[in-house]
């Protein structure tokens, strides 16, 4: 498909395997419209259909990776309007229920919304200038795509209140130190960095990919006995394919593994 607020690439500077999708309203600081969460529900789509993929980098540009939702197009909306049509859920719900693993590699603003997808994704890698916040409250709002939940669950409830009530900007460091982030490179290194990394995921068993997303996921939303009985049952399951014989027989032999995904 032609995307008009997304460029997508394939196997970028070479990485095997990796989609590359990259915000793109540099007019607006990538401000998340329902045009570009239609895009990027579209792009995951594929992404996800894609046998081939492995991993998936979700980026902006070097001042923006988002400065939010787009104050511009949800200004005047009445209650009725954002209820119907359900205003940002398709969206998140595609990054939320991708099965390949998504990195959010950020530089510059990650704001409001944009610092909410970035969460949404497995993981978030910063540049030294990534800045994170949820400044909704200086709208008169609240952060409206998870903000509230998952920023909390990062960060814990002190330092999520003080983001959330005073609307204060974060930079990388303290990012890091607060379990938001978890690596930083200088800003011109971020992206072949963060794409080196996911083509060293898409190289790995992508039945293996899969289940252990799915589990460090369930230590989110779970008990511990139950997440550690859903280890067990999915460790156990691993055994019924042929990447686990071959992972494991390569190490037996000295050889780099030749993951087939059966
Ligand atoms: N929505 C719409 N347009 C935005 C935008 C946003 N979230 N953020 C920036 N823009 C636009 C600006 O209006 C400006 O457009 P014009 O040139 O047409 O005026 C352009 O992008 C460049 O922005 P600035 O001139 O403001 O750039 P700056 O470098 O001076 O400031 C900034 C950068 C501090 C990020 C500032 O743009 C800003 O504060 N942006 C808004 C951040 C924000 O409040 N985000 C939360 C949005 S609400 C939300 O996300 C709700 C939710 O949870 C669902």
């Amino acid at each position: 498909m032609a995307y008009q607020t997304l460029i997508v690439e394939t196997a970028p500077e070479g990485a095997a395997g990796v989609v590359l999708i990259r915000l793109n309203r540099p007019e607006a600081l990538n401000a998340l419209n329902a045009q570009l969460l239609g895009e990027l529900a579209v792009a995951l789509g594929e992404a996800q259909a894609d046998e081939a993929v492995g991993c998936i980098v979700l980026t902006g540009s070097a001042k923006a990776f988002a400065a939010g939702a787009d104050i511009k197009e949800m200004s005047d909306k009445t209650y009725a309007q954002m209820f119907k049509a359900d205003f940002f859920t398709a969206g998140a719900r595609a990054v939320e229920q991708c099965r390949k693993p998504i990195i959010a590699a950020v530089s510059g603003y990650a704001l409001g919304g944009g610092c909410e997808l970035a969460m949404m994704c497995d993981f978030i890698i910063a540049a030294d200038t990534a800045k994170f916040g949820q400044p909704e409250i200086n709208l008169g709002v609240a952060p409206g795509i998870g903000g509230t939940q998952r920023l909390t669950r990062f960060v814990g409830k002190s330092k999520a209140m003080d983001m959330i009530l005073t609307g204060r900007m974060m930079g990388a460091e303290e990012a890091e130190r607060s379990g938001l982030v978890s690596r930083i490179f200088p800003a011109d290194l971020l992206l072949p960095e963060v794409l080196a990394m996911a083509a060293k995921i898409a190289a790995q068993s992508p039945l293996a990919v899969a289940m252990n997303k799915e589990l460090v996921q369930a230590a989110y939303e779970t008990t511990l006995t139950t997440g550690v009985a859903l280890e067990r049952r999915l460790f156990h399951s691993l055994f019924a394919f042929e990447d686990q014989k071959e992972g494991m027989a390569a190490f037996v032999e000295k050889r780099k593994p030749e993951f087939k995904g059966r």
